[in-house]
């Protein structure tokens, strides 16, 4: 699986280039594409290389700390323990004809002009596109484990709002939200978060904070699991007591938006023509102008991966790409709705990761 992997990516570059070297830095310098070509689902593997050949074949390149986890990837294994052996495991990897392909979007400066010092004299070219690219199709071994994230997000929502009581504090929810999640096989959270309550909920990367829950807020909960590095994201909003005429609207606005975006999904389809298809309801209703973000992103590896949902991004939808889709509407001051689900592009129809009731929850 990681050989198709890999021919995939050099399938989508020219034929000069004759490796590629990913190197997954420290805390917060991290390469998710060194997990995606080692397909290694546990360790830190920091300071580590992967060394990949358009046959694909690959070499990790690690330290005695990570070498038990690291036999459990189908690459080539080289274990340093100095900086010097570092170097030299490099060197040998790095010693094939042609060009080396770099991830220029997240390898740090520093590293790489220690690398270009290295192999002094040969040619680095940014790979990042094709990287993404290939990426943005899941194969079979990340649709199951991004089924996984959805269904445990889906879980953890309907466990956190049997225990969401008047008076609690947007932090306590979005701790219950982690913890059911990790209890049910999640590695941790996908990204920061967000729990916000009444007026907050206008603020679409609130995070959260010591507002507590009253009666008649909206309680927008934007949260998602990460399984075997591969990251869910779900957002759902609810109301807390009975909703008043004009939540109401505002949900059934953003709820029908939602819908008819999943509803245009399929494969072939112009990402922004499924973006128009929600925005048109919402524009329609009058709140086009509290819209005010794309309807969806990639995911994956990362939560804000390749491609989108926007009147801007020129992609075509295509089977087994994973999009989010999240309309929304904003008013500051009062709060906000916003509704996103995880789909898995088919050949006619999208398939929902995030399985949650969509009708008006009032708590
Ligand atoms: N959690 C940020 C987003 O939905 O994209
Ligand atoms: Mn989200
Ligand atoms: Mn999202």
């Amino acid at each position: 699986m990681t050989g198709s992997r890999i021919k995939r990516i050099f399938g989508n570059l020219p034929d000069d280039i004759g490796a590629i070297l990913l190197y997954n830095g420290s805390e917060p310098h991290q390469d998710v594409n060194f997990f995606y070509v080692t397909d290694l689902t546990k360790g830190l593997f920091e300071n580590s290389a992967a060394v990949i050949y358009p046959d694909g074949t690959g070499t990790i390149i690690t330290s005695k700390l990570e070498e038990e986890s690291a036999g459990k990837s189908p690459l080539n294994l080289e274990i340093f323990s100095s900086k010097k052996e570092f170097r030299e495991c490099v060197k040998k990897a790095l010693d094939v004809d042609g060009k080396i392909g770099i991830n220029f979007e997240d390898m740090p400066h520093l590293s790489y002009r220690k690398f270009k010092y290295m192999v002094r004299g040969r040619k680095f070219v940014d790979v990042s596109e094709s990287l993404e690219k290939t990426r943005m199709i899941k194969d079979r071994t990340e649709i199951e484990r991004m089924k996984k994230a959805g269904k445990i997000a889906a879980e953890a929502l309907k466990a956190m709002t049997e225990s969401l009581r008047e008076g609690m504090a947007e932090y306590e929810a979005a701790a219950i939200l982690i913890y059911e999640m990790m209890k049910r096989g999640a590695t941790g959270p996908a990204f920061e978060t967000i729990s916000s309550f009444g007026e907050n909920s206008a603020e679409p990367h609130y995070t959260s904070g010591e507002r507590r829950l009253k009666k008649g807020d909206f309680a927008l909960f934007d949260f998602g699991a990460r399984y075997d590095r591969y990251n869910s994201d779900i957002t759902r909003t609810f109301v807390a007591g009975k909703a008043d005429k004009k939540q109401r609207e505002i949900y059934g606005i953003v709820k029908e938006a939602q819908m008819a975006g999943i509803d245009a999904i399929r494969d072939g389809v112009a990402g922004p023509e499924v973006d128009a298809a929600a925005r048109e309801i919402i524009e329609k209703a009058g709140y086009g102008d509290r819209f005010i973000h794309s309807l969806g992103h990639g995911l994956g590896l990362k939560v804000h991966d390749g491609g989108g949902l926007s009147p801007r991004m020129k992609m075509e939808l295509k089977e087994n790409m994973v999009l989010t889709v999240e309309p929304g509407i904003y008013i500051p001051g009062y709060g906000g709705v916003r509704i996103e689900d995880d789909v898995l592009v088919k050949k006619n129809r999208a398939e929902v990761l995030t399985e949650f009731p969509k009708e008006l929850i009032e708590l």
